[in-house]
């Protein structure tokens, strides 16, 4: 609930910084009059509860339709979505299920090029329901209850998106037991095709693992991967096959520490003359020994690491947040758990071969020394013994 209403606060943000575009002025103060007939517009099926008309989106002039907690229960207005459509936004809804060409059968419109399905709670798509799409560059699939059970969600179900840009899964897949989101994933990005796309949004779905580590090697132009508010503690998935890569979002997730191997890797995209921006914010950093490459490997690192000064970490037990900082004594630990280098081993052996000869001396002069030692250790005892009868003595004046 509360990243819902964060979420609605960011894209609103993100509308308000949509008047910085130059091109289309901020014409939309429908009058009473222009609101009606915009609804009139949209034909019988919509039922007067949306509202067709080209205006001022995303800087753009453009023909919208918008039903926005319109609450329809099928998609069946779609099929007489108007013929010169860009942008329709169908949230609010209870669909359930999308059938077989929601869009209809006839290839009507072509100048798509923005679907928000969003907030709809729709469990299946059936591999047909998108035809006629192939000029759609965004589709958003936000705060849904996708089944991942590929039995309801066919593989295929993008295929026909063959110019998506961006495609937005924020909070779609059913909540639920460990699920595993990635093979689902993998499965439909390898038969869907989306060789354009260069966003992919996967915030708030509860991923802690990714069991198949290529499941985004089928997206071969991806620039921006969102993986914000996950339960990921490791880069468990194959980086090395995001050639274009140029963010990576990781704020809000469920790392301690960042492996070694998953630093070098990060640093091949710095090789191959690429800016890569990663975000690693707000994750529950372990303020131990353990943290120390990652610290280093932020000094020299040419990959951009976003809101730095977010990185914090959770001191050993307590739950108070500290800034990362290097811990020094970890060197001597690490030093001591390192393998014995040759002058350790030289030392070693000239003190066994030292202890060795004495141990013979001894042996050698063992007659003479006994002679020598017994007087010795009998006058010890006797001292021993006049000390612990003075102190005793000394105890009983003292009573
Ligand atoms: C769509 O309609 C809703 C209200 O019905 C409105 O709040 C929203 O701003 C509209 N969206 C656009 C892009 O015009
Ligand atoms: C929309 O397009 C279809 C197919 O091209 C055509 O049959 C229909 O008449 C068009 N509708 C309008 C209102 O122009
Ligand atoms: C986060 O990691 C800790 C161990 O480091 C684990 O106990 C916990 O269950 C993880 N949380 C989630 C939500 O996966
Ligand atoms: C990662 O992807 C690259 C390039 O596609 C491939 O060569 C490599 O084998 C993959 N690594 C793993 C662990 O699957
Ligand atoms: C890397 O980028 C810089 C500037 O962006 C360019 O001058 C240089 O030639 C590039 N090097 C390689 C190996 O592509």
């Amino acid at each position: 609930m509360k990243m819902k209403i964060l979420w609605s606060l960011m894209s609103l943000i993100t509308l308000c910084r949509m008047e910085d575009f130059p091109d289309c002025n901020h014409d939309n103060w429908h009058s009473l009059e222009t609101t009606e007939s915009a609804r009139l517009e949209c034909g019988p099926e919509f039922k007067n509860l949306c509202y067709c008309s080209r205006i001022c989106y995303e800087g753009k002039h453009q023909y919208v339709v918008n039903c926005t907690d319109t609450k329809f229960t099928s998609t069946l207005p779609l099929e007489n979505l108007p013929n010169k459509t860009q942008v329709l936004i169908f949230t609010g809804n209870i669909l359930q299920k999308l059938p077989w060409n929601i869009f209809g059968t006839l290839d009507r419109i072509p100048s798509l090029r923005v679907i928000d399905m969003s907030n709809n709670k729709i469990r299946e798509i059936s591999g047909k329901a998108y035809h006629h799409v192939k000029n759609v560059q965004r589709l958003s699939l936000d705060f849904n209850e996708l089944s991942l059970d590929t039995q309801s969600n066919h593989p295929r179900v993008f295929s026909n998106f063959i110019s998506l840009l961006e495609l937005h899964l924020t909070d779609a897949f059913e909540d639920g037991q460990p699920r595993d989101i990635a093979e689902t994933l993998h499965e439909i990005f390898f038969n869907s095709h989306l060789d354009q796309l260069i966003k992919l949004h996967l915030e708030q779905n509860e991923i802690s693992d990714f069991k198949d580590s290529n499941v985004f090697c089928n997206l071969p132009n991806l620039l921006d991967l969102h993986l914000g508010d996950n339960d990921l503690n490791a880069l468990n998935f194959n980086l090395s096959c995001l050639h274009k890569l140029r963010f990576l979002d990781l704020q809000h997730n469920n790392f301690t520490k960042i492996l070694e191997q998953d630093l070098k890797t990060l640093d091949t995209f710095a090789k191959h003359n690429q800016s890569v921006t990663i975000d690693l914010s707000n994750n529950p950093f372990d303020c131990s020994c353990e943290l120390n490459p990652f610290i280093k490997w932020m000094k020299k690192t040419k990959i951009f690491v976003r809101n730095k000064n977010l990185l914090k970490c959770n001191d050993n037990g307590h739950n108070n947040k500290k800034d990362l900082q290097e811990k020094k004594n970890c060197v001597s630990r690490v030093s001591m758990l390192s393998p014995p280098s040759g002058s350790t081993i030289a030392i070693t052996m000239l003190s066994l071969i030292l202890v060795g000869l004495i141990c013979t001396l001894v042996y050698l002069q063992r007659e003479d020394l006994n002679k020598k030692i017994i007087p010795v250790i009998d006058s010890v005892n006797k001292r021993v013994r006049y000390t612990s009868i003075l102190t005793v003595d000394a105890r009983e004046n003292d009573v």
